[in-house]
């Protein structure tokens, strides 16, 4: 069922059922996080593997303490200039967060969505909801209710339309405990806004990533995607592949953001057998854009 009852989700979420909640970013499949049945339910519902954590998200700042065993200093100066917005912080876990929601880590990512529908239902609810993206392990995330419908359909208790998520891409997120602190998620937030507001003392992640869930073809629609590196590249391989599909909002970074999964969807809905994605130039949003791009065109 979709609609947009506060009420309702609330009601679902204190008897430990799941509720697809808009975010700035995209859509999350919700569940108490204090409730380990509910957890399981998200990972069910999701198809997705146990060892893939889950992000908390509170209602404000003020209750990081309330989910972290000790702040680390990134982290302060992060939760206070960034949220609520596109920024999740992993930092060492409270001793009361449940491992089902880490994966057995002793890191937890937490965020304070910015997204009035949901404030008002994390405000209200006091503790926090447990929320990978609504999606069904692998395919692209929601940015909308029908995509969430399409992806979970009966699965999910109830969908709180709150409109197209605006950014488009998945929240940035920060491990604030390594030092320096590192990125291993591009997204909302770009990597340069985070190194300024740590003076320049931040780590790109390398090795094996640290964030189960990133390296694999992930974000992959259908249709194989090609990337190119400008407009008259993408121009040329279409000319090579009839019929193929041109995705390119390069000029306007927020635009391509936005739209980049509702796109990737709708190719797959028209039976579109290649996309053909211009690459946006690396800074802002584009680290996130090119990220997930990547990802798309991995198989
Ligand atoms: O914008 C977003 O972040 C959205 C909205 C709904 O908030 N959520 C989201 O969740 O994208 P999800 O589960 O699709 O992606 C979270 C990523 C996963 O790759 C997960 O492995 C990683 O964050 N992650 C979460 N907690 C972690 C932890 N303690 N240590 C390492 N990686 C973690
Ligand atoms: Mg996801």
């Amino acid at each position: 069922m979709t609609g947009s009852s506060v009420e309702r989700a609330l009601e679902i979420l204190r008897n430990g059922g799941l509720v697809a909640i808009p975010t700035e970013t995209v859509y999350g499949l919700a569940g108490d996080a204090s409730n380990e049945a509910a957890v399981r339910r998200i990972f069910a519902a999701k198809g997705r593997p146990a060892d893939h954590p889950l992000i908390v998200h509170v209602a404000a700042a003020e209750q990081l303490g309330e989910w972290a065993a000790s702040i680390p200093p990134a982290a302060t100066v992060l939760a206070q200039i960034c949220w609520p917005g596109p920024l999740t912080l992993l930092v060492p876990k409270a001793a009361h967060v449940l491992s089902v929601v880490t994966g057995g880590r002793d890191s937890v990512g937490i965020r304070v969505p910015a997204h009035p529908l949901t404030t008002e239902l994390l405000t209200r609810f006091g503790g926090g909801l447990a929320a990978p993206s609504a999606n069904r392990f692998g395919r692209v995330s929601p940015t909308t209710a029908v995509h969430v419908v399409a992806d979970l359909g009966s699965r999910v208790d109830y969908v709180l339309d709150g409109g197209a998520c605006p950014i488009g891409v998945e929240s940035t997120i920060v491990d604030c405990t390594t030092d320096p602190p590192q990125i291993l998620r591009p997204g909302g937030i770009g990597t340069e806004e985070i190194s300024a507001l740590l003076d320049g003392t931040l780590a790109n992640a390398h090795g094996p990533s640290r964030a189960p869930g990133m390296l694999a073809s992930h974000y992959a629609p259908n249709a194989t995607v090609l990337l190119a590196n400008s407009a008259s590249e993408a121009a040329t391989i279409v000319g090579d592949t009839p019929g193929a599909w041109i995705l390119d909002h390069s000029d306007d970074l927020v635009s391509y953001a936005h739209s980049l999964y509702a796109e990737l969807r709708a190719a797959d809905d028209r039976g579109v057998a290649v996309i053909v994605a211009v690459m946006p130039a690396a800074h802002g949003l584009g680290h996130a854009i090119r990220d997930r791009l990547s990802k798309a065109a991995t198989r």
